[in-house]
């Protein structure tokens, strides 16, 4: 059986007495309309850990002033089902005002692997995301946390973090849940149109294409141009950015040796949608 709590304060004492009880602690937050990449963090969690608790919070600090906040998509009847169904035990579901109450004067900012990719186009983002990351960190006191690389920057930015802080929780990345026609799951993808969703199996296919240029021993350079004509042949994709880069410092490499990780990181924005997808391998 699952618990929703809504507070802060009875979250610390199931979590105390989880704690009490020398249960290690499977942490996995989401801002919810679940979906299977969500699931597959919890089910990854329930192998490792003895106590689940999914967090579902849409928030308003890594949200830009033309982002979408307000329509962000939310169901949590429907996401209290498939939470309980995959096996979270603890669902944390706070009101923004009782994670903020009054305005935040406390900024958790994470310097270089912020700066590129998502940090150029989303100013702010990074930071909004630490700080909530921090913060739920402090509430649910995990032992390991489950983040999808579906947002490898994302885990990028929050390891380094808890390196930095010497935060007592293990970041465990999980890899990209993919709908069966290769476009990686997200909520965001309620958002496009036919028309539009099937023009943005683009980006799996042509990180499929990177994947191959890269085994074959392509120059970077005209990888990312590759990738860029081929994306720019969709009439409805518009390129936010298309780069390879080192993983994980985010750094940039244009002679790749032998043993090195490589990103090849996509964002683009199909109608009023932008999505993110990425692949990472070894040479
Ligand atoms: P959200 O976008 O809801 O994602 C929650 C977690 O699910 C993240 O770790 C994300 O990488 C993972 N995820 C999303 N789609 C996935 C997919 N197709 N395959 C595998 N994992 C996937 O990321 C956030 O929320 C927020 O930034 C958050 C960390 C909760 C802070 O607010």
């Amino acid at each position: 059986t699952m618990r929703q709590i809504n507070t802060i304060a009875e979250m610390r004492v199931h979590i105390n007495e989880a704690k009490r009880q020398g249960k290690k602690v499977g942490f996995v937050p989401t801002m919810g309309y679940l979906h299977e990449g969500h699931l597959s963090l919890v089910r990854a969690a329930r192998e490792t850990c003895d106590l689940v608790v999914m967090s579902i919070f849409v928030n308003p600090l890594q949200f830009g002033p033309n982002e979408d906040f307000d329509r962000y998509p939310r169901d949590i009847e429907r996401d209290r089902e498939l939470a309980r169904s995959a096996g979270v035990d603890l669902l944390f579901t706070p009101e923004v005002r009782e994670m903020y109450p009054r305005p935040m004067l406390t900024n958790v900012s994470v310097a270089t692997v912020t700066e590129p990719l998502c940090g150029r186009s989303r100013p702010g983002h990074f930071d909004g995301v630490a700080t909530v990351v921090a913060k739920l960190f402090q509430i649910v006191q995990p032992d390991y946390a489950f983040f999808g690389q579906k947002d490898a920057q994302q885990v990028a930015v929050v390891t380094q973090m808890t390196y930095d802080l010497s935060m007592p929780v293990q970041v465990v990345p999980c890899p990209i849940v993919r709908e069966a026609d290769g476009l990686a799951m997200s909520s965001r993808n309620v958002y496009l149109s036919l028309e539009e969703r099937s023009q943005a199996l683009v980006l799996s296919r042509s990180l499929k294409q990177a994947e191959a240029w890269l085994a074959e021993g392509m120059a970077i350079r005209e990888i990312r141009d590759g990738l860029i004509r081929m994306i720019s042949e969709m009439p409805l994709a518009s390129i936010d950015y298309v780069e390879v880069l080192g993983y994980p410092d985010l750094a940039p490499v244009d002679k790749p040796s032998k043993g090195d990780s490589i990103i090849v990181a996509l964002a683009v924005r199909f109608g009023k949608t932008r999505l993110i997808d990425n692949l990472i391998t070894t040479i």
